[in-house]
């Protein structure tokens, strides 16, 4: 064994029933190294990190770290060897405050029944401070998604860790957080602290990370230095085949349509929603584009009914909706794919079938009503194929899925009540680049058999490469529209950011 090498996994395996998470994996992590993990959706990095934390025990392999053999036999095991883990998905207390939160894998170590919250507060500021500028005080479930990722991530950066795990991190965090994430990882790899980290964004594995690892179906596929492999190397090896085109075909000239299948009109809520107007022309994607916090979620929220009491004008195929809650919206084919799939996506104890099923009871129920739980599996079934699903079987819970199989149920839902206008909200996050090519072609031959399709997304290289047209919204109101050549991100940039002259004012 190298001097350097801190952990050294060989030849682990890890079985979740017939599903074969993990087969016979080698992994291996230097002292101060960025060791990006990256694979296919469902390749096994999680459960290799579960693994590594203690979480799940594996069926055969040997864990060495620092030369010597251990047993990991739990997180707190893991936490007292010195290894910190920031979670794919957000596990944290929303009914506490972000000081709690952050300490709260502490508070059971400490003698005293009455905590000091003065003390915590403080402890967290400080670490927070770093980070971002939240306020340690609020409770959780008051912060934005991108703010809750921000705490999970403080609390494994006060555990004095010497291996850290980030599973995922920056999926809902915005470029600039991310960019300050980046920053802290290199002053701790300068420590000396070993980082693990998972990311499906090629960009950030290559510009960040100095080794990187590729798993595929659960095998350890290649390891090799960031500088000497290309971002093809690093799709094809994970995907195990060459893929040359990431992006469906556009629109085309005779494929346009005047045929208008959505017409907001002057939609206006409080500071939120600001006199937004906007057409969806029949065979078009339409993409809405801005900062976090911009109002994206908003307008399609309030456009679906989901929240709020928008004033203004919404045509769905020539008729003017009178909307009052999402169940209306649902019942005219108007749906929406939230963001955040654990808070309003997805139900993650029940099975599959029944989470596919969902919105469209009516489809799979008998004449008296009642729930047929063989159509909710065929339907589920069909859906899956299409969206190529990757899961034992379909009643087995969501929560047994990777996170991009996750994503795919809740498309799958959406699409189960065979709707005429789908908004869709960061619908690829946590995908992986073969499902991603693979939604972006649904939602390409939806948008060509006439069903409405706007995607939200914080990703501009995506709302580029899938959309026909860019609506971009700041503080709540559109301030332009691209399409075509001008489809730049330097453009929608522009129009997104404060920073451009005409915002200044008020
Ligand atoms: N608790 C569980 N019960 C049953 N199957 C599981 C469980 N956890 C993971 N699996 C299965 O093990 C396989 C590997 O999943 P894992 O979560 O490790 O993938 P991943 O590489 O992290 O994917 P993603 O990029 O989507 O997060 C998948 O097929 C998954 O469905
Ligand atoms: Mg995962």
């Amino acid at each position: 064994m190298q001097d350097d090498v801190i952990l050294k996994i060989s030849n682990l395996s890890k079985s979740f029933g017939p599903v074969k998470a993990l087969r016979g994996v080698d992994f291996e992590l230097r002292k101060g190294e960025i060791h990006a993990v990256a694979g296919e959706n469902g390749a096994g990095k999680s459960t290799l990190m579960n693994v590594i934390d203690g979480i799940l025990q594996p069926d055969s392999g040997e864990i060495i770290l620092d030369g010597a053999p251990v047993t990991i036999s739990s997180p707190t095991e893991a936490q007292r060897l010195g290894i910190g883990f920031v979670h794919q998905e957000i596990a944290l207390c929303p009914d506490v405050s972000v000081a709690e939160n952050i300490f709260m894998s502490r508070t059971n170590v400490s003698r005293s029944w009455l905590m000091n919250y003065e003390k915590l507060e403080r402890d967290a500021a400080n670490v927070f401070r770093r980070l971002s500028d939240i306020d340690a005080s609020v409770l959780l479930r008051e912060l934005s998604i991108s703010n809750q990722q921000l705490v999970e991530i403080a609390k494994a950066l006060t555990l004095d860790c010497r291996i850290l795990i980030l599973d995922e991190p920056t999926a809902a965090l915005t470029e600039n957080e991310a960019q300050t994430l980046f920053r802290i990882m290199r002053e701790l790899a300068d420590q000396g602290i070993s980082i693990i980290y998972i990311s499906h964004r090629m960009v950030e594995i290559l510009d960040n990370c100095d080794r990187v690892s590729v798993f595929r179906d659960g095998k350890h596929i290649v390891t090799s230095d960031v500088a000497d492999i290309t971002p093809g190397d690093v799709v094809n090896a994970m995907v195990g085949r060459i893929v040359d085109k990431l992006y469906p075909e556009k629109q085309s000239a005779d494929e346009t349509s005047e045929e208008i299948i959505l017409d907001v009109k002057n939609l206006n809520e409080g500071p939120r929603i600001r006199d937004v107007s906007f057409a969806l022309k029949r065979g078009e994607i339409l993409g809405i584009a801005g900062l976090i916090g911009a109002g994206r979620s908003e307008i399609a929220r309030g456009i679906c009914r989901l929240e709020g009491a928008a004033t203004g004008e919404v045509w769905l195929l020539g008729e003017k909706l009178a909307l009052r809650n999402y169940q209306d919206s649902i019942a005219k084919g108007m749906v929406y794919l939230s963001e955040d799939r654990k808070g309003d996506g997805l139900f993650l104890d029940l099975p599959i079938s029944e989470n596919v099923s969902a919105l469209n009871l009516d489809q799979v129920a008998n004449r008296l009503g009642l729930i047929r739980a063989s159509s909710e599996i065929s339907q589920a079934g069909d859906l899956g194929r299409k969206l190529n699903l990757k899961c034992g079987s379909l009643s087995d819970p969501v929560s047994s899925l990777s996170g991009g199989n996750q994503q795919k149920v809740a498309l799958a839902k959406m699409l189960s009540v065979n709707p005429r206008l789908i908004f869709l909200d960061e619908p690829t996050r946590g995908v992986d680049v073969g499902a991603k090519s693979e939604i972006h072609r649904i939602l390409r031959d939806l948008a060509r058999s006439g069903v409405g399709i706007i995607v939200i997304s914080s990703e501009l290289p995506e709302l580029i490469g899938v959309c026909d047209r860019v609506i971009v919204v700041r503080e709540g109101r559109i301030s332009g529209e691209v399409a075509g050549h001008d489809m730049t991100e330097e453009n929608i940039m522009r129009l997104a950011s404060v920073m451009d002259a005409q915002a200044v004012s008020f």
